[in-house]
């Protein structure tokens, strides 16, 4: 099932991100506060991020990875991102958002409605989801839209823009028919 290019939500849209996305991706993704819990080194060269947006388009034509930013309903410029990797009949989610639209309920909407697609997938048995175990924000977002903590693997993931150790990672999953 071919995933929505667009979701038209009740506070903001989620649309396959373009190559003129890239600077305001990179005005989120070069806060140290937004790239905090990340996988990721902060981004701070735009010129290093174009050639990631534009794998984002491969990477959606090859069903690897299907990557939407999220904007304001009425406002086309791209305020965070929202991604799914389906596995075999596993999909995980990921998502970020510009500091200055936390806490607002932004993160759940677009989560929700990602998990909800996915739900619609046949095929699809488990979603699933890490954070840090240290990312309150995010794992309470997991928790909203239905996903529940499933384990905690110590020392698994190094978030360099805090450390070089590997920290404690939280997994949030759900199985299609499960509690
Ligand atoms: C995590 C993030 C996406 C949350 O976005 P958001 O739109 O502010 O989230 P929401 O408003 O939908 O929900 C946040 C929830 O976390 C809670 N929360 C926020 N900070 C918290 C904290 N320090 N401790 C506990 N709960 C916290 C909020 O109260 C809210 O829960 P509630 O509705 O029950 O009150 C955003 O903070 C972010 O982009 N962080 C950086 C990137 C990141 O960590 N991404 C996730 C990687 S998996």
């Amino acid at each position: 099932m071919p995933p929505p290019d667009v979701l038209a939500l009740h506070t903001i849209r989620l649309r396959r991100p373009r190559l003129a996305d890239a600077e305001a991706i990179l005005e989120y993704g070069s806060d140290p506060e937004v790239a905090r819990y990340a996988d990721w080194p902060i981004r701070s060269d735009l010129t290093a991020l174009r050639p990631l947006v534009q794998d984002r388009e491969v990477r959606w034509d090859a069903g690897a990875e299907y990557y939407w930013v999220i904007t304001e309903r009425d406002r086309d410029r791209a305020i965070g991102g929202i991604s799914c990797r389906i596995t075999g009949d596993a999909a995980e989610v990921g998502f970020l958002l510009h500091r200055r639209f936390w806490g607002r309920g932004i993160a759940t909407e677009a989560c929700a409605a990602v998990v909800a697609w996915l739900w619609s997938v046949p095929t699809l048995r488990r979603v699933w989801a890490t954070c840090d175990a240290e990312n309150l924000a995010s794992a309470r977002v997991l928790e909203k839209v239905g996903l529940r903590h499933e384990r905690t693997l110590p020392r698994a993931t190094v978030r360099p823009n805090l450390s070089p150790e590997p920290r404690d990672t939280l997994v949030y999953a759900r199985e299609r028919g499960g509690e």
